[in-house]
């Protein structure tokens, strides 16, 4: 693992952003898994930034995002679907056809899930993977415990990731308690991954990823099994490392060549 403290989260989505459009335009039909929640809000902004002004054609790339909510039809205010043409594809040149987000309302979920596991295969592997990181070390919606080779699958939610989210839905009790998740393998298998986390109240679930022990108690800590995975972080997401000094030397000191 990458470890990139930056000022703050305005700085660290524009070295993310750099990322993805270096990537898109080496490789203009790149398949880019997606991720929700308020941390890629601004990656995907500094994305549509990209495309209006620097001309970033999203015209061939494809993507696939993390999760759904189980229940939820794509119109409903909360839907990742929803979410995602709001904060990212209404506003490039994305062809709707090359997206693809798990289906909340599917019939019949198993199904489902494995169809979305060929797509992806199909699709020839996500190149990038954004992922965010819930305060109990979730990603995508594999909550603690969950295998560390999981495919996409049904999850039930904690009351804690429930809690978390019930802010968006006007109370606890509207939230769904049924997630559709791309699995930790699933997710392990991308090319490339780049975890953002802003906040204090990531910095617990932040220092268990990258200097706690692997643990199905913690998903994220898989990633320290990745070959490529950078994270970036702001001032208070990195508060609880132990070798910030060390992450913040190794970046200011990097190659030339190896700067991103
Ligand atoms: C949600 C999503 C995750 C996200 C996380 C953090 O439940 N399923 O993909 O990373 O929680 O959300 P936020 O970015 O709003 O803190």
């Amino acid at each position: 693992m990458e470890i990139v403290i930056l000022k703050g989260v305005a700085q660290a989505c524009q070295v993310a952003a750099r990322l993805v459009e270096s990537l898109v335009r080496e490789k203009p039909d790149a398949v880019l898994g997606l991720a929700t929640g308020s941390t890629p809000v601004r990656l995907y902004a500094e994305m549509i930034r990209a495309h209006c002004e620097a001309g970033l054609d999203f015209g061939r790339v494809r993507t696939f995002n993390l999760d759904e909510y189980a229940g939820l039809p794509r119109d409903h205010e909360q839907s990742y679907y929803r979410f995602m043409r709001e904060k990212l594809f209404d506003h490039v040149n994305i062809n709707p056809a090359n997206t693809n987000i798990p289906n909340g309302l599917a019939q019949d979920i198993p199904a489902h899930c494995r169809a979305y596991e060929d797509a992806i295969r199909q699709a020839g592997g996500v190149d990038l993977q954004i992922l965010g990181i819930g305060a109990n070390g979730h990603i995508g919606f594999n909550e603690p415990t969950s295998s560390l080779v999981s495919r996409t699958r049904i999850k039930s939610l904690t009351r804690h990731t429930i809690e978390e989210n019930a802010r968006f839905f006007g109370g606890e009790d509207e939230v769904p308690r049924h997630v559709i998740t791309m699995g930790v393998g699933t997710i392990m298998e991308s090319r490339q991954i780049v975890m953002l986390a802003f906040g204090e109240k990531k910095a617990r679930a932040v220092a268990d990823m990258i200097e706690g022990p692997l643990t199905s108690y913690v998903p994220a800590s898989i990633l320290q099994m990745h070959p490529n995975t950078k994270v970036f972080l702001d001032e208070e997401a990195a508060m609880e490392l132990k070798r910030s000094e060390y992450y913040k030397w190794v970046y200011e000191n990097k190659p030339a060549w190896q700067k991103f």
